[in-house]
């Protein structure tokens, strides 16, 4: 493990059994994530990205091999990590800003408190004048970026995040990843980022992993030196970016297209 892996996979497979037989989701991989580093994760679906994060955060254990967070066993689970999951994991029966607020109330922090915090996350979201609305109430887009300030509001050392902005449209998302990428570079904080798409990886990261189909393998780890900050509007019409695309797009199609063919 090299000095400044927060999170390492070392030989990692994860397998599910059921009636119908045994998934084997990952295999073989090996992955050191640093301290302060923007690492994107893209591969088919069905590839065991999203066991992968339940992984670092402690919801489930390896089948084979070990994860290590800070030099030990991931502890069950880690609080260390916040996880914006793939699933929506709003409270129906809270407003926007008490489902904001969840993380700090289990802290015991007090409610005037909770709400200051709350709401100036939703500021920086563009949810001001939602505080007090129901999840029900909201675009699946609103949603998540609740779902995102709920995850930030807690100050974890370390972001995990599935796909996260998949629902959004185009320019929201060029939006979020502006401001995901302030906030990732005012905190220094971890993150893993997982994605369907590569310009989202190469706008946001420092490296990306690209995994094959299912059974997951990591095919290439690929560093992203485009320099920073950097221009989330414009980054895609950067000639080394198309490069970069080119190339990482040879690793995925490879794996898309063996997928096709599996499923
Ligand atoms: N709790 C579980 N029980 C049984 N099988 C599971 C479980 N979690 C994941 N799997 C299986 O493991 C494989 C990988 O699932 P995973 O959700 O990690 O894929 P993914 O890469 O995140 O896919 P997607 O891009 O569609 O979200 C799938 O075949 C899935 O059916
Ligand atoms: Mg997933």
């Amino acid at each position: 493990m090299t000095d400044d892996a927060l999170i390492e996979y070392r030989n990692v497979a994860r397998r599910f059994h059921s009636r119908s037989g045994t998934v084997v989701a990952c295999e073989d991989v090996n992955l050191s994530v640093r301290r302060g580093e923007f690492m994107a994760v893209v591969g088919p679906s069905g590839c065991g990205k999203s066991t992968l994060l339940n992984m670092a955060a402690g919801l489930m254990a390896p089948s084979a091999g070990q994860v290590f967070y800070g030099g030990r066993q991931v502890p069950a689970p880690n609080t260390d990590v916040g996880y914006l999951t793939q699933r929506d994991t709003l409270l129906p029966w809270r407003t926007v800003e008490d489902n904001v607020a969840i993380a700090l109330e289990l802290r015991g922090q007090s409610r005037a408190d909770r709400l200051r915090v709350a709401h100036e996350w939703l500021d920086r979201m563009g949810l001001i004048g939602f505080e007090k609305s129901y999840p029900a109430q909201l675009s699946g887009g609103m949603r998540r970026r609740v779902a995102l300030a709920r995850t930030l509001a807690y100050e974890p050392e370390t972001i995990l995040m599935d796909e996260p902005f998949g629902a959004l449209d185009a320019q929201l998302r060029m939006v979020m990843h502006e401001e995901l990428l302030k906030l990732w570079t005012g905190m220094q904080k971890t993150v893993i980022f997982v994605t369907h798409d590569l310009a989202e990886a190469l706008t946001l990261a420092d490296r990306i992993a690209v995994f094959s189909a299912r059974p997951g393998r990591i095919r290439s780890v690929e560093t992203v030196d485009l320099p920073r900050p950097r221009d989330v509007f414009r980054i895609r019409f950067d000639p080394h970016f198309g490069k970069l695309h080119d190339r990482l797009w040879s690793y995925l199609e490879a794996s898309v297209r063996s997928d096709v063919m599996v499923n």
